[in-house]
């Protein structure tokens, strides 16, 4: 059996294209990392290391330039996979202002839901329970734009736990 999360010699750059020649910045070189399924890991390093490259690495955002990456067996470099990983990998971001999508708080949260093709009774269900597992349910009908940034980080993580994936990723989860 292979681990839920492989990664296999990853290395990742980001290329600016507007400098001429572009300038290419080389941040992950040569990641081996396992997770298998139940374990809780920490990834740890300074500002500007590549914690957050690397987590969007696992949910296909990046794509690695060698080596590879399989979420649950799925090689995150074949498009096919794109949907399936991400409905198995939940991102918070560091920046809950990427997140937010929607004017209304319980929209925000059930946008994924109905990509995903979810009954619309399930999704109330599935929206309700998530904010209020995150103390957000009174919110449920305020703008998430006025919102505080803690809350609108648990905006972001009651949409996540909404989704069910089966794994998450925090990034900066002590904020
Ligand atoms: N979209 C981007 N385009 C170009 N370079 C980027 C981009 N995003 C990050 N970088 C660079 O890649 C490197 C790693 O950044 P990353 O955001 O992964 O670090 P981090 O470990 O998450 O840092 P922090 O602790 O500040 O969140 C940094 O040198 C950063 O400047
Ligand atoms: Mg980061």
């Amino acid at each position: 059996m292979s681990s839920f999360i492989e990664i296999k010699d990853l290395h990742f750059s980001y290329v600016n294209e507007l400098e001429e020649p572009p300038v290419k910045t080389e941040v992950l070189k040569g990641i081996n990392l396992n997770i298998e399924k139940g374990e809780f890991v920490a990834v740890l390093g300074h500002n500007g290391s590549g914690k957050s490259t690397l987590a969007k690495c696992i949910n296909a955002i990046n794509l690695p330039e060698s080596g590879a990456v399989y979420v649950n067996g799925m090689d995150t470099l074949d498009e096919n996979n794109l949907l399936p990983i991400r409905e198995k990998v939940g991102m918070v971001f560091q920046n809950p202002d990427n997140q937010i999508v929607a004017t209304i708080v319980e929209e925000d949260v059930a946008f994924a839901l109905e990509n995903m093709g979810v009954e619309p009774n399930e999704i109330r269900r599935r929206v309700d329970e998530a904010l209020k597992t995150v103390g957000m349910y009174e919110y449920r009908l305020h703008a998430p734009h006025k919102l505080s940034g803690g809350q609108k980080q648990r905006v972001a993580i009651a949409g996540i736990i909404a989704m069910k994936p089966d794994c998450i990723l925090l990034d900066e989860p002590t904020a």
